[in-house]
């Protein structure tokens, strides 16, 4: 594809802090402009000030990625700021433990709009951008879209959701010069996980299923895996889904 190296933008959801604030940091090293996006507004505004302050060109837009027109808005706000978009990673998510059997209706349904259906929104709004520029899509999966994941059903179901977003778009856009890529993480110690707790009565033996055994990951690992995706030196990879899990869904 025709990314050239100098002058890209980038829009980062999920930006305030773990993964997509590493992602963000790993952009910035490469010289890439960054449109920042998640709801917690005053760590936004943290990390946007700490970028700045290494010299990286950014902006932010805080706003609630459940919601499609929010989506819409953080696209066009990037246009606005930058003139272009070369590259949109989706790494926001929610996460919820719960037995399967307890999981409230409105979780359920957040958890889908902003895991899932979020990334589409944000895709829909960018691809025409995208194929102007050349760009390219990754999305941040899990090893949850690749293994059964217990006591997290719903979110496991968004991110398998998140994985076929991935491939079909791949194949609907395979003769025109946009890539579209999935990066699967496995476990890392960010809020996402610190954060959670969990059910009474949860087996922690089908929890080790999916826990690994190498430590959990550093986020700046898997972020320096989708700069390069990302990246012109990536300009073959397409459709794929990469694994950054520790070996976790090797077996
Ligand atoms: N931490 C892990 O073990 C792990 C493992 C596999 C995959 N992942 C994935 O990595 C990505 C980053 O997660 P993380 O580990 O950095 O956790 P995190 O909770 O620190 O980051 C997620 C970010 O998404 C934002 N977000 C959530 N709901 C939002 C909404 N409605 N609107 C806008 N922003 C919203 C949060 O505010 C937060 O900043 C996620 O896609 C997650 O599923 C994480």
């Amino acid at each position: 594809m025709g990314e050239e190296a100098g002058g890209r933008v980038a829009l980062v959801t999920g930006s305030a802090r773990g993964l997509g604030r590493a992602i963000a940091e790993a952009l910035a090293e490469q010289g890439v402009s960054l449109m920042l996006v998640d709801i917690l507004a005053d760590r936004l505004e943290e990390t946007r000030a700490a970028l700045e302050a290494q010299g990286a060109s950014c902006a932010a837009f805080a706003t609630d990625i459940s919601v499609r027109e929010n989506c819409i808005a953080a696209v066009d706000a990037t246009i606005s700021a930058f003139g272009k978009l070369d590259i949109l990673v989706n790494a926001a998510a929610l996460m919820r433990f719960n037995h399967a059997t307890d999981v409230p209706e409105d979780e359920f349904w957040r958890i889908m709009q902003v895991n899932a259906g979020a990334p589409f929104w944000f895709a829909q709004a960018a691809i025409p951008h995208l194929l102007e520029s050349e760009g390219n899509i990754v999305n941040v999966l899990s090893q949850s879209a690749l293994m059964g994941t217990s006591y997290i059903v719903p979110y496991s179901m968004s991110k398998a959701a998140l994985m076929q977003l991935t491939k079909s778009l791949a194949v609907e856009y395979v003769d025109k010069p946009i890539r579209i890529n999935g990066v699967a993480p496995g476990s890392m110690m960010t809020e996402i996980s610190t954060g959670a707790t969990l059910p009474e009565d949860v087996d922690f033996a089908k929890m080790k299923r999916y826990s690994g055994e190498r430590p959990p990951a550093d986020p700046a690992q898997v972020a320096a895996v989708v700069a390069f995706i990302s990246s012109p030196k990536a300009s073959n990879v397409h459709g794929a889904i990469w694994t950054a899990d520790g070996g976790v869904t090797a077996g």
